[in-house]
């Protein structure tokens, strides 16, 4: 049953497709597009609004009609949105899950409708892994031993360090956690002092900043904060205490948005992990690809970098989000 279910879902999407604006498909076929529901978690990060500017440009672009959801921060919208995006009996789903768990009934219910959900930039922790279809995202382990194994090497492998982590929960905060913590585990000189959730947010990044300097004032020598805007935030925080952002408290976060390239090239922050969100590309050719019959592998990864302040210069003009 299940099985017949999934054909059914490519089946409507080859013929939801046949002669859309982007005119892929050859001998016409009906003059409907393909219609895919996004579920956007919400916009609480430059980040977050740059994936989602990504994944309407690239619909746009293949002239495929777009059911665009925004969850506003509130795993229960993300869920009703996946609701209503099966009563409109879409071709496909896009999901950008707010956090890791919480999705196996909905999905499975996804699933019996025939209807291929693709996970976008975080993955979820379900007891039956076939209810999505693949996860295209960064490697957020990585990206938090990249973070560390930086900071190990501008300090010597000591320091005493604050963390700002994302949201509670979600599979970006407790993977860069995991991964930072992996990377400071061989170097005993290394000290987190304080830990704390800001939300990936920038106000609140501030916030977090202003009440660990005050708890831990001048002890506090590094900050690594799981994305940019919360680093944006901190640096904020440490001016207004009067401490030089990127020289008293070296910076070191993820994501590498355009803010932050140019507080790196203001000196204010010292390095950043790369994160893409420009995933719309790799979206859409995923569901080309199923569309084509083929089989899409479980995870498809996102290759980041990392730029520290004496390359972001020269990086700035090409950054795109
Ligand atoms: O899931 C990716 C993370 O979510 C980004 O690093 C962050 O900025 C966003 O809000």
């Amino acid at each position: 049953m299940r099985a017949l279910g999934w054909m059914g879902a490519l089946l409507a999407l080859v013929v939801s497709c046949g002669g859309g604006d982007g005119g892929a498909a050859a001998g016409g076929g009906s003059a409907k597009t393909m219609v895919v529901g996004f579920a956007q978690l919400g916009a609480e990060s430059n980040w977050r609004t740059a994936e989602t500017r990504s994944v309407q440009d690239e619909a746009q672009r293949r002239g495929i009609e777009l059911k665009f959801s925004d969850a506003q921060g509130q795993q229960e919208n993300q869920i009703r949105a996946l609701k209503g995006f099966v009563g409109m009996n879409v071709g496909a789903i896009l999901l950008a899950p707010k956090t890791e768990t919480g999705w196996d009934n909905v999905l499975a219910d996804v699933k019996r409708k025939g209807i291929p959900v693709v996970l976008l930039d975080r993955g979820v922790k379900v007891a039956d892994e076939s209810i999505y279809t693949t996860l295209i995202a960064s490697d957020f382990v990585e990206e938090g031993r990249k973070a560390a194994q930086w900071l190990v090497d501008a300090t010597g492998g000591k320091c005493r360090l604050v963390e700002l982590q994302g949201t509670v929960g979600s599979a970006p905060a407790i993977d860069r956690q995991k991964g930072f913590l992996e990377v400071l585990a061989k170097h005993p000189g290394m000290e987190v002092l304080l830990s704390q959730t800001a939300e990936f947010g920038l106000a609140k990044g501030k916030e977090v900043m202003e009440a660990f300097l005050k708890a831990k004032g001048k002890e506090i020598q590094a900050v690594y904060a799981h994305n940019d805007d919360m680093a944006l935030g901190a640096i904020q925080a440490i001016e207004a205490a009067g401490l030089k952002p990127g020289v008293d408290i070296r910076i070191v976060s993820i994501d590498g948005g355009k803010p932050a390239f140019e507080a790196m090239v203001a000196g204010k922050l010292n390095c950043v992990v790369e994160c893409s969100p420009l995933l719309g590309p790799m979206a859409f050719d995923a569901l080309e690809r199923l569309q084509r019959g083929e089989t899409l592998p479980k995870r498809i990864v996102v290759d980041d970098r990392v730029f520290t302040a004496e390359q972001a210069a020269a990086e700035l003009p090409n950054r795109k989000y």
